[in-house]
């Protein structure tokens, strides 16, 4: 099974956490991807998704989901979302695909969430995947200089605007021992909106395929 493939896989293990007239919370990348599609085949079983960005949206309203706004929509029961690095802690690095800001307010918004990776981005610790950090374009260099200050090495993701209208520094070479640390002290430099590390709302559930099938972690 190639990666794509593991990728469907999970996404279709999700389907499983989706319940009758449910408004599902949606992630962005290409596993989510393959979560719209199946998500689709459901899609006069459940009430609509609320989208962490504006490619999952469009996305959805194509497959003829209805995608309502957090602000209508209250707390949401599910939240479906792939990731880029995840450790057994269901500890994450997210944000490959720039829309960490939006997914973490999703996330934070969910009360199950449900990660879905294939096995390549199962780490023990996080930090090989650069760390995806959201900041405020006037704030770009002030807050490079501070990611140097911590360790990392902050590379500015050219040409690429968030759908939030800010910049991306991907910090390499971090090894992340503390994430729940980390994210905090990160979080808190002036001028970063957020910061890809999703430790202290991590995931509850992880769906992990593989070889040999679908694996699920759980805190
Ligand atoms: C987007 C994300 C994605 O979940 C992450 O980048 C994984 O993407 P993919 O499923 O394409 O590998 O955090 O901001």
């Amino acid at each position: 099974m190639d990666a794509d493939a593991r990728k469907k896989a999970a996404a279709r293990a999700a389907l499983e956490f989706v319940e009758e007239g449910m408004l599902v919370g949606v992630g962005t990348g290409s596993t989510v991807n393959h979560f719209i599609a199946a998500l689709a085949e459901r899609r006069h079983r459940i009430s609509g998704a609320v989208s962490s960005s504006d490619a999952s949206a469009r996305l959805l309203r194509a497959a003829g989901i209805e995608v309502i706004e957090l602000n209508d929509a209250g707390d949401l029961p599910l939240y479906v979302d792939g990731a880029d690095e995840a450790t057994r802690h269901l500890h994450l690095i997210k944000g490959g695909g720039g829309a960490l800001t939006r997914e973490k307010i999703v996330a934070a918004a969910s009360r199950h969430f449900v990660c879905i990776i294939d096995d390549s981005k199962l780490v023990s610790v996080l930090g090989r995947f650069p760390l995806p950090v959201e900041v405020i374009p006037m704030a770009r260099s002030l807050v490079a200089r501070k990611l140097v200050g911590l360790g990392g090495q902050p590379v500015y993701r050219e040409g690429y605007t968030t759908d939030n209208g800010n910049v991306i520094l991907d910090v390499h070479n971090l090894k992340i021992n503390d994430p729940v640390t980390l994210e905090a002290e990160i979080g808190l430099l002036a001028g970063v909106v957020s910061v890809g590390l999703f430790a202290r709302r991590g995931a509850d559930l992880l769906l992990v395929a593989g070889a040999d099938g679908v694996q699920t972690l759980k805190r």
